[in-house]
């Protein structure tokens, strides 16, 4: 699992082509969360510091071709600004501009390449393409753990034509989530929420094999509060995966990890802010109204095991907590994981911005910048951009 790192090699006067996950969410042309950036600075500003001229190159959002509203501009003008220096956003990310542009760069100096999904190659992973990339540097950085789980161009087919490490970023992420599947301090408990069974078939397989403790909420817990018989009125229901539940919860009572369902829930009449909402037995839900949150009675059963844990891995909301009146349960297993005296990773990007609206983020070990990248990494599947890059 260790990989080589900018630590490992001099990069000294070497132009270096460095993959960040630059995927923030934009509203009119505006950053409304630039973590992802922030959490690329560590390994821009190292090179910087090393005396290497840096290429810096992502995608931003799913273009199916060059797409003006998704260039790479406000992120060029957000990343010059923490820099404290100019980041000079090229217009394209290959051609002969580019080549000359990046040519022309010299140690300490960093360019910002244009939004690498305007070519479709780049998602076809065409060799080409891939090749063109490495043609512009000496060196290949890998810090987009949030990518990580694509197998793209510019975070797979790059790394057959140059030295290929990891970034500053991608190394802690490795090491924190790679920590909890591997040695994780006991017991682990494992926090679960989100909409849909279907999205956590594959890390709750892979977790009952490691945790001794997991918490079931968010939407998914009603397929599973179904199959144990309970009335779930209008919440939200996997039909098909009802079997499914079940199956999971003999294979908890198999391997002796303790799988704990809400006890109580906030229903309510509508799912939208200002509906009529009360606290109500997680296994008598009123007819027509659907549970939109954890109940009381359940943040106290669910913080016990979290207070007492030396490892919590916590993915997914416990409600629909983007409507103020139903983030109570959210916030309050958010405070649970903070106080908390266990090494805390949390992992998913809902989850992630849950816990900083709370302002709890730095009272974690580690908030991963992947959603789909820490999902399927727990899953305990293997990431293509990280098996691309040298080991350690
Ligand atoms: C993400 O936001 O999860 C990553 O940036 C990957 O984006 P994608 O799902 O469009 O490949």
């Amino acid at each position: 699992m260790r990989k080589r790192t900018i630590r490992d090699v001099d990069t000294t006067g070497r132009r270096v082509f460095v993959r960040a996950d630059f995927n923030v969410p934009l509203e009119q042309g505006r950053i409304t969360d630039d973590h992802r950036i922030v959490a690329s600075l560590p390994t821009i500003t190292y090179l910087l510091d090393h005396q290497a001229a840096v290429i810096l190159a992502s995608h931003l959002d799913r273009p199916k071709g060059p797409d003006p509203a998704l260039r790479m501009d406000p992120i060029a003008s957000r990343l010059s600004e923490l820099l404290k220096r100019p980041v000079r956003k090229l217009d394209d990310c290959v051609g002969p501009a580019v080549a000359d542009a990046v040519a022309a760069l010299r140690p300490g100096q960093v360019v910002l390449l244009e939004n690498l999904r305007f070519h479709k190659e780049e998602e076809a992973n065409d060799p080409a393409f891939a090749k063109q990339l490495a043609s512009l540097a000496d060196l290949y950085v890998n810090d987009a753990f949030g990518t990580a789980h694509r197998a793209h161009a510019s975070t797979a087919g790059i790394a057959a034509y140059l030295p290929a490490v990891a970034g500053l970023l991608m190394e802690r992420e490795l090491q924190f989530l790679g920590k909890v599947l591997e040695r994780p301090q006991r017991p682990l408990v494992v926090i679960l929420g989100g909409a849909k069974v279907g999205d956590k078939i594959g890390v709750i397989r892979n977790l009952l094999r490691l945790a001794q403790t997991m918490l079931l909420g968010g939407g998914m817990c009603y397929t599973f509060l179904r199959a144990g018989g309970a009335e779930i009125g209008a919440s939200l229901l996997e039909l098909d995966r009802v079997d499914l539940a079940r199956e999971l919860t003999r294979e908890a009572e198999q391997r002796g990890v303790r799988l704990l369902l809400p006890v109580d829930v906030v229903a309510a009449e509508r799912i939208e802010a200002g509906a009529p909402a009360r606290v109500v037995d997680a296994r008598a839900i009123p007819a027509g109204w659907a549970g939109v949150d954890v109940g009381p009675r359940t943040v106290a059963a669910f913080s016990a095991p979290i207070a007492s844990a030396g490892t919590v891995l916590w993915n997914g909301p416990m409600g629909v907590f983007e409507i103020p009146a139903f983030a109570e349960g959210t916030r309050a297993i958010a405070r649970a994981v903070a106080e908390s005296c266990a090494e805390s990773v949390v992992g998913g990007g809902d989850t992630a911005a849950a816990i900083e609206e709370f302002g709890y983020a730095d009272k974690v070990t580690h908030v991963s910048t992947g959603g789909g990248a820490s999902l399927e990494f727990m899953e305990g599947r293997t990431l293509p951009g990280v098996a691309a890059l040298e080991d350690a």
